[in-house]
């Protein structure tokens, strides 16, 4: 049973998010950027709180008109396998409902066992492949776009 609260965030919750994103990726998003995402239109941040109130994973999203995408989401990897990933993605598909998109569009990498999982499980449905999407050194992994329907139609 998960015992992680989601809230909401914002520009103010860049650092945050960056120090999440680089220690579930191992790579850096600049806080900058990320704030400036954040307060762009349309855009949506949900971060899960511990049972200690620290952060433990977050979730991105954008909606524009009727069409949302998922940007990002990941929790720590102690946290893991605990539900958070589950509850995260379902207040981020509540909120791009009543923000009006009737469609969640994603892509996850051929080879994300554990994203594919939590995605499938969540009423995603494959859409397409994106051929060499995410480069991986010197290699490429195909993307596959996933996509959900919202509100009356999900
Ligand atoms: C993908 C991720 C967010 C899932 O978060 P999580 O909190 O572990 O997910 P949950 O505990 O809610 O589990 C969701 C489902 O995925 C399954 N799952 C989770 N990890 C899995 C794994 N490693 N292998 C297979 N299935 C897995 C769970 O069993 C569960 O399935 P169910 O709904 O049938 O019970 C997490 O693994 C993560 O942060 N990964 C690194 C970042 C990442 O890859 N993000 C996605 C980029 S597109």
């Amino acid at each position: 049973m998960t015992v992680l609260r989601i809230v909401p965030a914002g520009p103010a919750e860049a650092a945050v998010l960056s120090a999440l994103y680089e220690s579930a990726f191992g790579e850096a998003w600049a806080p900058e950027q990320l704030a400036q995402l954040l307060a762009g239109p349309g855009a949506l941040a949900l971060i899960a709180l511990d049972e200690a109130g620290e952060p433990a994973g977050y979730a991105l999203g954008r909606v524009a008109a009727d069409e949302a995408e998922l940007l990002s989401i990941a929790l720590l990897p102690d946290k893991r396998r605990r539900g958070g990933g589950h509850l995260l993605l379902d207040a981020l598909i509540e909120r791009c409902t009543a923000a009006g998109a009737a469609t969640l569009f994603l892509e996850v990498a051929t080879d994300n066992a554990a994203a594919l999982a939590l995605y499938r499980g969540t009423g995603f449905c494959e859409a397409g492949i994106r051929k060499g999407y995410y480069k991986v050194g010197p290699a490429a992994v195909d993307a596959i776009v996933m996509k959900r329907a919202l509100g009356a139609a999900g």
